[in-house]
């Protein structure tokens, strides 16, 4: 765990985080894809929590940098966060946030500002917003809902009354499933 100070201003806090997020880079673990990633995420208290990519022989287990980043974060107790910075050592082009990422930044706030970089510290700047928009986010889960016995499905059909449910909707049940509407 890192912490930055803001008093010389953002672009030098900006800074320290993107060369943080370099320097967790050197600790990949990144044997199969051989492409190292590092992140740095920055709470509002100044924490920044970094983080790498971790492969595992069983391909479909890795954990990506970002992801990482957020899940040590949290684990210590910290969930408003700033910004996140990204790294990799693509010469010439800025790392971009895998969809999996954007989701879980999603999930503590759209307006997260995301660094994506390159080895020579230059960087583009987007928000978790722009990088995925109409994105599902935790406050939907809590919108009004149509009624549901629990238990059953919508309007408290059983499974069999699926068909009628949906012919009633002016729609025949055969051709949705068969996927000729
Ligand atoms: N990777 C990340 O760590 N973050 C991303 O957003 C993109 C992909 C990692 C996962 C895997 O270890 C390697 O990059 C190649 O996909």
């Amino acid at each position: 765990m890192d912490e930055i100070h803001s008093k010389n201003g953002k672009t030098q806090e900006i800074q320290k985080l993107i060369k943080l997020s370099h320097v967790a880079k050197d600790r990949t673990h990144s044997p199969y894809s051989q492409f190292r990633v590092g992140a740095a995420l920055l709470c509002s208290d100044g924490t920044v929590f970094t983080g790498c990519n971790v492969e595992n022989a069983s391909y479909g287990l890795t954990i990506c940098a970002e992801r990482t980043a957020v899940v040590k974060a949290v684990s210590e107790g910290h969930r408003d966060y700033t910004a996140i910075a990204i790294s990799s050592d693509l010469k010439n082009n800025f790392i971009v946030p895998c969809g999996a990422c954007r989701q879980v930044l999603a999930e503590f706030g759209t307006h997260i500002e995301v660094y994506m970089t390159r080895p020579d510290l230059t960087y583009h700047k987007m928000t978790v917003g722009e990088l995925l928009p109409l994105c599902f986010t935790p406050d939907q889960l809590t919108r009004e809902k149509i009624a549901v016995v629990s238990g059953q499905n919508p309007e408290g059909s059983t499974v069999s009354e699926i068909p009628k449910l949906i012919k009633s909707n002016g729609l025949e049940a055969e051709e949705l499933l068969s996927g000729e509407q």
